[in-house]
């Protein structure tokens, strides 16, 4: 790295992108063996990917999707959630979670999070039963589990459905039970920048046989049988719609991509897990706010580290210190502005900053710095270095959170 006359600290040659997969020769090699093939859309490689998934997690059945988006909204509508009826989540999350609730027709309710780990408080769940909720929808921010002992004991004591959003969470345990196996359904994304990446894509774990059908039929059309299945060389076969479904089916060419980048996933979480300690113990001493411990028993997917930017304490705000890094030519990302806080929701729910206080609180300070298995050692000691150069007021540690 040079430093530079415009700032105090090196800036790098290149600049390191936030969240940019890492897509190796196998996975090219099997998009290219799938454009071969001839059969681009589902087929037998969303049944590999699809099988692959389900010996990973553990789950009875995966259905793989064309996004997290889809999964959730598949999961809320086998789950009979409808109109009327209230949905527990976090404001802490991306706007999905939220949005496709109101897609299925019903209301999301908020549940504060905690300001350390950013996850959905239990007791707050607790707090915000009623007589029309359905479902409780945690988020496993980060990669980092919920409490899902308390959550299932709620939903346990209430008669409600626990469908989880581990968009961040393909590789994360809670207590011994792998995430997508606890709750009724767990969606998954291999969005671009998740752990395992294919694009646009997503996944749906359950252990019920009748979600799972339902699942596969409501993915595409709500036709009985799938498009594979229909023209194979078995021969044609007609096709029923059962029910008014969506066009939520995954691709072979993004399952091709997806069969691999699972193959490495706790490879890459190892690389991931040597990148988050050399950032917690590379900036113990700044006025930062580091992740949370991890909880006992628990594995953390390590999907994004964030950190805490206290304007008070660092002399700068979260989006100063975001410029710096710009100007150093280090992407981040803001994992997330609360989704209270966005107009619509505003101005259909009403919701002021203060209703949510943990999730205001985080959304003004959090910011994530890259974190991926395709960092090189020199990519990584330049975010180091050049976090450790900002200009902060003090030295003074925010408070005691590296794990
Ligand atoms: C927490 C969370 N939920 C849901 C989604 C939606 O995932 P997808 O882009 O696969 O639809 C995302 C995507 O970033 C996410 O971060």
């Amino acid at each position: 790295m040079q430093p530079t006359t415009q700032t105090q600290f090196p800036v790098r040659e290149h600049f390191l992108g936030f969240g940019s997969p890492l897509i190796e020769e196998p996975e090219i090699d099997e998009v290219v063996d799938t454009l071969r093939s001839g059969w681009l859309v589902t087929g037998p490689k969303v049944a590999r990917f699809q099988e692959m998934f389900k010996q990973y997690t553990g789950a009875q059945h995966a259905l793989a999707v064309n996004s997290c988006t889809a999964a959730l909204h598949l999961s809320l509508i086998v789950a009979g959630i409808k109109p009327g009826d209230e949905v527990i989540t976090t404001p802490m999350t991306f706007c999905a979670t939220v949005n496709t609730i109101l897609h299925a027709g019903a209301t999301p309710v908020f549940a504060d999070c905690d300001r350390d780990t950013m996850l959905i408080d239990p007791q707050r769940i607790e707090d915000a039963i009623t007589s029309r909720t359905r479902a409780i929808l945690p988020v496993h921010l980060c990669g980092r589990p919920c409490k899902m002992d308390a959550i299932v004991d709620i939903a346990r004591r209430h008669n409600l459905i626990v469908i989880e959003d581990a968009a961040h969470a393909i590789e994360s345990v809670y207590k011994g039970g792998k995430i997508g196996t606890i709750g009724d359904l767990t969606a998954f994304s291999f969005y671009a920048t998740k752990n395992v990446a294919t694009g646009e894509g997503g996944m749906v774990t359950t252990n019920n046989s009748e979600f799972a059908d339902k699942i596969r039929i409501y993915s595409l059309h709500g036709m009985s049988k799938d498009a594979w299945k229909r023209f194979s060389r078995e021969g044609y076969k007609h096709y029923q719609v059962v029910f008014p479904g969506f066009k939520y089916n995954m691709m072979d060419v993004q399952a091709a991509i997806g069969l691999h980048q699972l193959a490495r996933v706790e490879q890459n979480l190892r690389k991931r897990n040597r990148i988050w300690q050399r950032y917690n113990e590379a900036f113990a001493e700044l006025p930062l706010g580091l992740p949370a411990p991890d909880e006992c028993e628990t594995v953390h997917a390590r999907h994004l580290y964030t950190l805490m930017v206290d304007k008070e304490r660092c002399g700068m705000s979260r989006d100063e210190f975001m410029e710096h890094l710009h100007a150093a030519k280090i992407g981040t990302g803001v994992h997330y502005i609360g989704v209270h806080l966005h107009p619509y929701y505003q101005e259909r729910y009403g919701y002021k900053p203060n209703d949510y206080p943990n999730a205001a609180w985080i959304s003004e300070r959090t910011v994530s710095i890259p974190l991926s298995p395709k960092l090189t050692d020199v990519d990584v000691e330049d975010v180091v270095e050049t976090v450790r150069a900002l200009p902060f007021k003090s030295r003074a540690r925010a408070h005691a959170t590296a794990g």
